[in-house]
């Protein structure tokens, strides 16, 4: 399953590499990173994709205005800027490139930590205006020996744990999904929250922000950390409660911060990028050369292979594409639309479950697509005429059975009974049942309501089903009828 991208707009600051990359690969761009919202909304029609920073706002109407869109691509990590449910919605893939600017990041948040236990930017300031005699209120603190709290243990959370070892910090942490065992294996000791404020003398926050995040060090987790603990986010603005840090750098409970991101950017209020005791830099985790090219490249080449039908890598709203992609998986994605289709056609309305059972060994991968390709295929035959026109797919088949309460109850086993290698099943809640093969890369039924056909059919196209007692007359008749309207006939055993 490939993606057709003839046009793609760049609308943010990104390296030159990107639009190299896709160039040679015959992909047409256009970078324009000056558009107004109304002129992002009168271009975004002419491209099937659009790569984006921080900067443009990807917003429901934005995405909707783009008719021939496929796919979002964030050079970068944080997917904020973008309407991920919506894109979702109208099938269109979301991608970012995690890493890419992982060291990036990290490092800043170790030249933070430094700059907040050393006063630099203090220093800094007093040296450009002459004033030599305020070193001595310019007193720092060694983080050897020291304990740094990491809530979030993932890509940059390790690499600041690492490179902060070296200083001789002890490194203590908290994530929800890597195991204790995990972020053991990198030297951070992993604890819960609770117990780890009191532990710290500094926290670094390197987490989505997400509702469980949001204000996640509040007044009172700071009056739950040691007096004057320091705190550094290079993550997401909001993570740190930004009134509630005012007040504990007021009252000294809290000792400095190392600020790179704020609520709103740029921020409203500089109040707290003007604090004495903080250390603020304007949105740069990822500002160097070497991470611009990076994810420029990674974002520029994952476009291309989903292009060439390669892999699908960094995807976050996209997971039963992950394995559809390669030659042999599409003829089982094709199959899968076509019983789904038949049973929205010939069966009834399905209610809680579709069942679908993959037999053979070769579909031992397959749970991720076919439920979603079956989904696709019936749900497109429940569509209202003269609806919102949302061609269903791989990427919103699944998100939109949900709000219908409808899901795919999957089965695999190796063992395929009969004279076929593989064949996928599906039956509804009212008893309709149908299997498939693949055959030359293309989608044959077997049998519909348990009755086999003498020869496999093949589906595509249109398709007439219909059962009847057997009769010569009557098969002639279809058969005309069907051979007149370029029709493919399936005819049912009785
Ligand atoms: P990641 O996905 O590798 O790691 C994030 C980790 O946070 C995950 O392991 C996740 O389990 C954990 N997490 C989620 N909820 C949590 C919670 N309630 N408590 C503790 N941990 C929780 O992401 P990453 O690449 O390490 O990026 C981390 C953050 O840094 C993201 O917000 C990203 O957008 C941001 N970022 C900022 C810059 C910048 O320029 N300032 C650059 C790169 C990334
Ligand atoms: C990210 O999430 O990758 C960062 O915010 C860096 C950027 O500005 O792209």
């Amino acid at each position: 399953m490939s993606v057709n991208l003839s046009s793609v707009l760049i609308s943010d600051e990104i390296d030159q590499k990107c639009v190299d990359v896709l160039q040679e690969n015959g992909i047409k761009v256009l970078k324009n990173t000056k558009l107004s919202k109304e002129e992002l909304l009168k271009e975004i029609p002419n491209h099937d994709g659009l790569i984006v920073r921080s900067a443009t706002k990807v917003t429901a109407d934005v995405i909707a205005a783009g008719k021939r869109l496929k796919i979002i691509g964030r050079a970068g990590t944080g997917v904020d800027n973008i309407d991920c449910n919506e894109a979702t919605k109208r099938g269109i893939i979301v991608m970012n490139t995690p890493g890419g600017n992982t060291l990036s990041a990290a490092e800043l948040t170790c030249t933070l930590i430094c700059c907040v236990a050393r006063n630099i930017h203090n220093g800094d300031q007093a040296m450009k205006a002459k004033k030599w005699s305020e070193r001595k209120a310019l007193m720092g603190c060694e983080l050897h020996g020291k304990t740094l709290g990491i809530v979030g243990l993932g890509r940059i959370g390790k690499e600041v744990a690492l490179r902060m070892q070296s200083f001789g910090m002890k490194t203590i942490g908290f994530d929800p999904i890597i195991p204790a065992e995990v972020s053991a294996k990198f030297g951070v000791q992993s604890m819960p929250l609770e117990d780890l404020w009191p532990l710290v003398d500094f926290i670094t926050v390197h987490t989505p922000l997400i509702r469980q995040t949001r204000n996640l060090i509040n007044d009172e987790v700071f009056v739950r950390c040691k007096k004057g603990v320091r705190v550094i986010n290079v993550a997401r603005g909001g993570i740190i409660d930004e009134e509630a840090l005012l007040r504990a750098l007021e009252s000294g409970q809290c000792g400095g911060a190392g600020l790179d991101v704020f609520t709103s950017e740029p921020p409203k209020d500089f109040t707290l990028a003007q604090h004495p005791k903080v250390v603020a830099t304007p949105h740069l985790g990822a500002s160097t050369s070497e991470a611009q090219k990076r994810v420029a490249i990674e974002i520029a080449l994952q476009f291309v292979d989903l292009v060439k039908g390669k892999q699908l890598f960094g995807a976050i709203n996209a997971n039963a594409m992950t394995d559809a992609l390669s030659e042999e998986s599409r003829a089982w994605v094709t199959l899968g639309q076509r019983l789904g289709q038949l049973a929205g056609h010939v069966g009834g309305q399905a209610t809680g479950n579709i069942k679908v059972t993959a037999l053979g060994s070769s579909l031992k991968q397959s749970g991720s697509y076919l439920g979603a390709a079956v989904l696709a295929g019936y749900l497109t035959t429940k569509q209202q005429p003269g609806g919102d026109g949302v061609t269903l797919n791989l990427i919103n088949a699944p998100a939109m059975a949900k709000e219908q309460n409808l899901q795919v109850e999957f089965l695999q086993a190796d063992h395929c009974p009969g004279t076929y290698s593989a064949m996928v099943t599906i039956g509804l809640s009212d008893g309709f049942q149908a299997s498939g093969t693949t055959c030359n890369g293309g989608a044959v039924l077997l049998a519909v309501q348990g009755k086999s056909f003498p020869a496999p059919a093949c589906l595509s196209g249109n398709v007439v089903v219909f059962s009847a007692a057997e009769s010569t007359k009557l098969m002639a008749d279809i058969s005309g009828a069907v051979a007149e309207e370029s029709l493919t006939s399936l005819t049912l055993k009785s």
